[in-house]
């Protein structure tokens, strides 16, 4: 399937309709942002490392039973999608405390809860993706209590698979983003990416970072680090 006209463009991917209304072309690009967009720069072949990474675990997690928008990957950096109505929501997992929770609670970095923490933001670069929680979600008609306890439903299921799945490689998962959407027949989808640039990934020998913190951070070695990450998950 070929792009036919421009749709959308967001901070590091760029949207495409098709021939057919159901299905979109998602390109990955090379720009990375952090801070609400503050910071801007650009990460070397980044599209490329992060269309294959989201490939890789959206095919993974179909195979698991998790609905996904992802349908193939096209090209270096295009992948064909099905098209979905995307909830104005980031769905946040985390399994070690640390970057916002830790600045905003006071917890020490690299505190591993008992439990583990969902939280959901408003996604709205006008006031920098708020923390909110369901009751706001529902008064903002951003979902239904029933959606909200859908998406709860799978966001752990993945949680469960992605923790696994990064650990058999000597990765640990400490937190993601995710977000999902709704296609023509109502279904939910997880749908955007699950790269290093929406999850914190250190190496379980040595703690070494191994995602968009390198970049947050100006830790260097940022292509370096994604391309260490794809490499391990397609052995
Ligand atoms: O910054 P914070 O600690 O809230 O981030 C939690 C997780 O969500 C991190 O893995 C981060 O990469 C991801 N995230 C994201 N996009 C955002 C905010 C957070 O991918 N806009």
């Amino acid at each position: 399937m070929e792009k036919k006209d421009f749709l959308y463009e967001g901070k590091a991917k760029q949207i495409y309709s098709t021939d057919d209304e159901n299905y979109v072309i998602i390109h990955y690009k090379d720009d990375a942002t952090a801070g609400n967009g503050e910071k801007k720069g650009s990460i070397k072949d980044k599209g490329i490392i992060n269309n294959q990474i989201t490939a890789l675990l959206f095919t993974r997690l179909e195979e698991k039973g998790i609905r996904t928008h992802f349908k193939e990957k096209l090209n270096d950096r295009d992948q064909l999608c099905e098209k979905v109505k995307i909830f104005p929501l980031e769905v946040i997992v985390r399994n070690i405390i640390t970057g916002s929770m830790s600045k905003r609670l006071g917890v020490k970095e690299g505190t591993k809860p008992e439990n583990t923490i969902l939280e959901i933001c408003y996604k709205n670069d006008e006031y920098g993706d708020p923390l909110i929680n369901d009751h706001h979600a529902v008064a903002l008609g951003l979902a239904t209590y029933d959606e909200l306890k859908k998406i709860y439903e799978i966001t752990l299921k993945i949680n469960d698979f992605l923790k696994e799945l990064f650990d058999k490689e000597g990765i640990i998962l400490v937190d993601f983003k995710i977000e999902f959407g709704k296609n023509s027949k109502g279904e939910i989808l997880l749908a955007d990416e699950i790269t290093p640039d929406t999850c914190r990934l250190w190496d379980k020998e040595t703690g070494k970072k191994l995602d968009k913190d390198r970049f947050r951070q100006d830790l260097g070695g940022i292509e370096e680090a994604y391309i260490e990450i794809l490499k391990r998950l397609e052995a």
